[in-house]
Formats: structure tokens, sequence, C-alpha cells
């Protein structure tokens, strides 16, 4: 069965995509094979691994449950070993999918799940029906949040927190220049019941660099902060699967 990992949040910029592709590929370098969905019709993800986006309509039908689940398989791209990919779909229209059928996306999964131990979906920045739907199939939501990008605002965490309803949800300080911004963070997280993860992904300018090559800080810098923020982060999901699991 497959771990279904969403990234999300709504607010626009703050490293979901890169969050989503930074994870997939350390779970691929350790081994894991992922499937990366991109629930985002804008289709980041799929440019930046140099992957055509999608203009069939199959992913929108599919989320509608007018298509049987197993027409998923239609759609994945492969990356590389180890990592695929269902790209956005620049058709994809979130008015459409206004109706209450959020469990195709869960029919789906299962039908992919026995394929892929990870399974991450990259949300648009909105809360909308198809981050709704992310989360609705989600063992885990990450939250990146940057307080440097938006120090007074602390994010919005009550329709997230419903959402979560059976899944963990977690805020992942990205972003930062300085530590103080995590602990303001930590201290909101505390008084509002949501756990802040003790990693924060620092601000790199080696992550924009890695992404105009379609790569992530793990081929280029290796090194660096934000590939040991990244590692990090994963060995904490991944212990935290083990856990729950267990
Ligand atoms: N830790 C970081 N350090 C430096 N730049 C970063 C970092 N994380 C993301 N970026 C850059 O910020 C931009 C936005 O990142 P990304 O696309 O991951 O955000 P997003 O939340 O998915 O945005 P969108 O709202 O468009 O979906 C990208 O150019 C990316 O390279
Ligand atoms: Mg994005």
């Amino acid at each position: 069965m497959s771990r279904v990992v969403a990234v999300a949040g709504g607010t626009p910029g703050m490293g979901m995509t890169t969050t989503v592709l930074h994870i997939a590929e350390a779970l691929r370098i350790s081994g894991q094979s992922t499937l990366v969905i991109d629930l985002d019709p804008q289709g980041d993800a799929a440019q930046v691994l140099g992957i055509p986006r999608s203009r069939s309509g199959i992913l929108e039908s599919l989320l509608k449950g007018d298509e049987a689940p197993e027409r998923a398989g239609l759609l994945v791209r492969s990356v590389q070993p180890g990592l695929d990919l269902i790209p956005g779909d620049v058709t994809m229209d979130e008015e459409n999918l206004e109706r209450p059928r959020g469990r195709a996306l869960k029919a789906v999964i299962q039908d992919l799940a026995p394929t892929y131990p990870w399974i991450l979906l990259d949300c648009p920045p909105t809360m909308g029906w198809l981050t709704r739907t992310a989360c609705a199939a989600a063992d885990l939501i990450l939250f990146p949040f940057s307080p440097s990008r938006a120090p007074s605002e602390f994010p919005d965490l009550g329709p997230l927190k419903e959402l979560a309803e059976s899944a963990d949800l977690w805020v992942l300080p990205t972003r930062s220049l300085v530590d103080q911004d995590f602990a303001s963070l930590r201290r909101k997280g505390v008084a509002e019941g949501v756990t802040v993860r003790g990693t924060l992904i620092p601000e790199d300018p080696s992550v924009s660099t890695a992404r105009s090559r379609g790569q992530t800080v793990f081929s280029n810098a290796i090194e660096g902060r934000a590939a040991r923020a990244y590692a990090q982060l994963v060995k904490e999901i991944t212990r935290h699967d083990r856990q729950k699991t267990r």
C-alpha cells in the first residue's frame, strides 16, 4: 500500500512544488519508487522535470469519476528509474470539479498503489476542490509556509485542519533566512495545536539554480543547507511512517 503525502496549503510561492520534487528525489535515491501526481493545472512539476504538460483532459475525467481508475496508468510518465509522474493538465478547470466526487482520487491511488511505496500530490496554490480532494486522499499533509515572506500572517490553518481529519498535518517552515522566524512559527503552532516541523528549509540560491536545470539540490549542492534540510525532512517522514505502521 502506498503512503500518500499531499503538499498543500493554498499560499502561492511557498515551495510546494519544490518540496514535492525534493522529497521524491530523496526517496528515489534511497531506492523507494515514487509517483508524483501533479494536481496543479499550472503543471510546474512536469515543466521542471522536462515532461510535457498534458492537455488530454483525462485527469479531470478521472477526478470526476467519469473514467475508470485504471485509466490513470495511461497518464504515468517515467522521469527516471524510481520516479514517475502524472503531469499536470493545463485544461483542468477547477470549477467543473465542484462536485462531491472526492472518492475518485482515492480510487485512482488505490489502483496505482501496488507499484509505488510513495505517492506525492502537488497541489495548486488555492484551497479549492483540488486541494481538498488531495488532502482527503492523503496520510500526511505538508504545508510549506515562509514566515519571511509573510511575517505578520500566520497561515489560516482552520481549513487544512478540517481536511486533515484522518491525515497528519505538518507545517513546514520554508524559504526562511533567519531562525527567529522558525521560533515564532513554532510558538504559534503550539498555540493552534498544529505540528510545526523541526526542519526548516532555508532560502538557498542552489534551489533555484537546480530548478532551472530540471534538477534538485541533491545534484548540484549535495553538501548545502537545503540538501541537508530536505534529507532531514525525508528522514522525519519515513520515521513517522514507520512509527505509524508499527
Ligand atoms: N528554499 C528555497 N530557496 C530558494 N528558492 C526557493 C526555495 N524554495 C522554492 N524556491 C523558488 O521559489 C519559487 C517558487 O517555488 P515553488 O514553485 O516550489 O512554489 P509553489 O508553492 O509550488 O508555488 P505555486 O504557488 O506557483 O504552486 C521557485 O522559483 C523556486 O525555485
Ligand atoms: Mg507549485
